[in-house]
């Protein structure tokens, strides 16, 4: 595991933008899984004015977000794929067929769960896949608990998450709210994958999860087993981690 610890936010989004678009650059029919939320927004924002002023190839990019709201409509400004949509499939150019996201309504999700995954397989698999930090130590919506072996599924949210989404997203409280996430078997098949956090309040669950054992209690622990993950932290984020001379990959 490769950790970058950046000066500041600023120089974090940016560092971000540039994984994302070079990875799009490297491989131009590259599989990326994107993550939403108040760590990637700006990265999103700056991939997608890089791709304004200095336009390169992006029709055999394929996107997705590693994870989607369900029992909400589509076009609800809280989805997962409005805002992937608006933040970066849009302004990039990305074809409707090559933006895979699951459905966020529907009456069997163990089918659109396989489907989706399916549809990520016929084009070679994720080759990245971007992670946000939960406040819990979460990947995707993957709560604390859940099995490294989990495949890609509907996740009870932890509480808090689901306050906030409710919040944010300003859902009728008579709608029950879920979350259609990668398994963690999914996430780890991923080819790179990158744990983006910034942020103190996330300093503690940073140190845990990169630092601490490998536990279902912390399911971003596991990415400590991955054979290609870089944690992407900026200083704030970094900051309970100690000398990390002593650290080792
Ligand atoms: C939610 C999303 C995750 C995201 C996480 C962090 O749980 N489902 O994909 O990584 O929030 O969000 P934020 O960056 O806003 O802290």
């Amino acid at each position: 595991m490769k950790i970058t610890i950046t000066k500041n936010e600023r120089e974090f989004d940016v560092t971000a933008a540039w994984r994302i678009i070079g990875q799009m650059l490297e491989k131009p029919d590259s599989v990326i899984g994107l993550s939403t939320g108040q760590t990637t927004i700006n990265m999103l924002a700056i991939v997608s004015e890089i791709h304004t002023k200095y336009p390169f190839d992006v029709s055999r990019i394929t996107l997705f977000n590693v994870d989607e709201l369900t029992n909400l409509p589509r076009e609800y400004s809280g989805s997962c794929y409005t805002m992937i949509l608006n933040q970066i499939v849009g302004p990039l150019g990305i074809s409707e067929e090559n933006f895979i996201m699951p459905p966020t309504m529907s009456n069997d999700f163990e089918s659109e769960a396989k489907l989706f995954e399916q549809k990520l397989a016929a084009r070679g698999g994720a080759d990245l896949q971007m992670l946000g930090l939960g406040a819990n130590g979460h990947i995707g919506i993957n709560q604390p608990g859940t099995p490294f072996e989990s495949e890609t599924w509907v996740s009870p949210m932890d509480p808090d998450f689901e306050a906030r989404v409710r919040r944010e997203t300003k859902v009728p409280d008579d709608v029950i709210l879920g979350g259609l996430t990668r398994g963690i078997k999914n996430i780890m098949h991923t080819r790179k994958l990158i744990l983006v956090v910034k942020g103190a309040h996330k300093a503690e669950m940073v140190k845990k999860a990169v630092l601490g054992p490998v536990t279902t209690d912390i399911p971003a622990s596991v990415v400590q087993l991955h054979p290609n993950c870089e944690v992407l932290l900026d200083a704030d984020a970094a900051s309970k981690l100690g000398n990390l001379e002593n650290y080792r990959p």
